[in-house]
């Protein structure tokens, strides 16, 4: 028997991909090095699937259909090398390798060379919503091979997560462009994430919300105009207990951050290709900052001081830390898409970030009501080079700017740390603001270093001998 799609790398969202895939009538085989993982396949699987697990590369090969498809979610980097160094001997001209991981985009340039030298399609993936997304339905960012592309739409669409009839899938680009778009999804994941964290720590710290509280909250905000799925799974962390003590777990788990490396790539792009995104910034380097526990608890006490003044109007604090988070959301939301838009004309991706931000709506970890306005503002104009330019966007910002201040200083004046929060609003203040004090970052230059500068009244590049009153 033959099968239409294959899969490398049974490990959670491998195997879960593969139900899916199954679910939704197609036949699909599996391979994995670890041979557990191929023997306990079945045991997941519904009698009416067609699902196979093979015990070797060669057998996964030659069960496959003509031309081949076959997934690899498999961890990024050398682990992807690996397989396609194993299976490249086994294929035919015209089959397709879909590297479903969080792939480098360079690597995955590398690879489609590679491939494309031996007439093999390679095409990079993004696959988001976690174990549960990847069984019932993710957000699926394919780029690169138009051809195979193709071939592969219908199941895509099958799987994907659906938004009004739907589907959360869409071209992303050329190239690695598919791998790309995951990447800044991934860095606005980790800028989010970030900002509510902080929010919980002003309610926490500021206003003495305990968990109970903090779960009604987060579950106001979650049934309002913030709906989100991290909104909702913060939610529901409020309220879960510890089975070893009995606390709340919440409070028992250790306050140092891990990251398996996309948010930093999505720092490191935007300053490669010149796009200003601190918001993600900050939350890649908070994560970093966390990991100085030891550090921290020393400089506590070295620097204790901190009288938290609480709010007057409590219920009034929280709508504002709300207002202050929906904001910064957005602002984050704004920087992630602008490296997108600088991204694909420098990468000539030619990524359509309408279909960007609709196949966001469902499936994916940043998933979020709010996606559905940015839907909106590219539908109007698709060429818009940030969010914050569109009409219906300044509106909302303008709504919601005073609680960011509010916040802001809130945080600030108490000594509660909210690096998110405040570069957000510094963002949006710079963003902002038409004349920048950047006239006297050039005059030092130029200064110290004779780096020149242009003028506002005439056009041409000036150097000034400066007097010194030194000398
Ligand atoms: C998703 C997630 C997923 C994973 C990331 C984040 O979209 O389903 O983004 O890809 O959670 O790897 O991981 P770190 O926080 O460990 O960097």
């Amino acid at each position: 028997e033959r099968y239409t799609y294959g899969m490398i790398g049974l490990g959670v969202m491998g195997r879960n991909l593969l139900y899916n895939i199954a679910d939704n009538g197609f036949s699909i085989a599996g391979f994995d090095l670890d041979e557990e993982k191929v023997k306990s396949l079945h045991e997941g699987a519904t009698s009416e699937m067609k699902v196979q697990g093979t015990a070797s590369l060669e057998d996964f090969v030659s069960v496959l259909e003509t031309p081949r498809k076959i997934i690899l979610m498999v961890p990024a980097g050398k682990p992807v090398d690996a397989v396609l160094e194993n299976i490249k001997p086994l294929l035919s001209e015209g089959d397709i390798v879909i590297d479903a991981g969080n792939s480098y985009f360079e690597d995955t340039n590398r690879r489609i060379a590679d491939l494309a030298s031996k007439n093999l399609h390679f095409m990079g993936m993004g696959v988001s919503g976690g174990e549960k997304g990847a069984r019932t339905g993710p957000s699926i960012m394919p780029g690169g091979d138009q051809e195979a592309f193709h071939l592969l739409k219908p199941m895509l669409e099958a799987i994907a997560a659906k938004v009004d009839n739907e589907a959360c899938t869409a071209y992303m680009g050329k190239g690695s462009a598919g791998n790309y778009v995951k990447m800044v999804h991934n860095g606005i994941e980790y800028a989010i994430m970030q900002l509510i964290s902080e929010a919980y720590d002003l309610l926490k710290k500021g206003a003495n919300l305990n968990n109970d509280q903090l779960y009604k909250v987060f579950r106001e905000w979650n049934n309002g105009e913030m709906n989100s799925f991290l909104i909702e799974i913060t939610r529901d962390i409020f309220q879960e207990k510890d089975s070893l003590t009995d606390q709340y777990l919440v409070d028992m788990i250790l306050d140092k951050a891990g990251a398996k490396g996309t948010g930093k790539w999505t720092s490191e792009q935007a300053m490669e290709i010149g796009v200003s995104i601190p918001t993600i910034d900050i939350a890649v380097t908070s994560r970093i900052l966390s990991a100085y526990k030891e550090e921290r608890v020393q400089a506590s006490q070295l620097y204790t001081e901190k009288e938290i003044t609480a709010p007057e109007n409590t219920e009034l604090f929280i709508q504002e830390v709300g207002e202050a988070l929906y904001l910064a959301t957005l602002i984050s939301y704004a920087q992630g898409l602008a490296l997108l838009v600088k991204a694909s004309e420098e990468y000539s991706f030619q990524i359509p970030l309408k279909d960007v931000v609709k196949i966001w709506r469902g499936g994916c970890i940043i998933r979020s009501v709010l996606l559905e306005k940015f839907y909106t503002a590219y539908s109007r104009n698709p060429d818009l080079s940030n969010i914050l330019l569109d009409q219906d966007i300044a509106g909302l910002v303008k709504s919601k700017i005073k609680s960011l201040r509010k916040t802001a200083g809130f945080a600030a004046s108490n000594g509660i740390s909210s690096l998110g929060i405040q570069t957000a609003l510094g963002y949006f203040d710079a963003y902002t603001t038409e004349s920048l004090p950047v006239n006297l970052i050039q005059a030092q230059r130029d200064y110290f270093g004779a780096h020149t500068y242009q003028r506002t009244d005439r056009e041409g590049v000036f150097h000034t001998s400066w007097k010194s009153e030194n000398n």
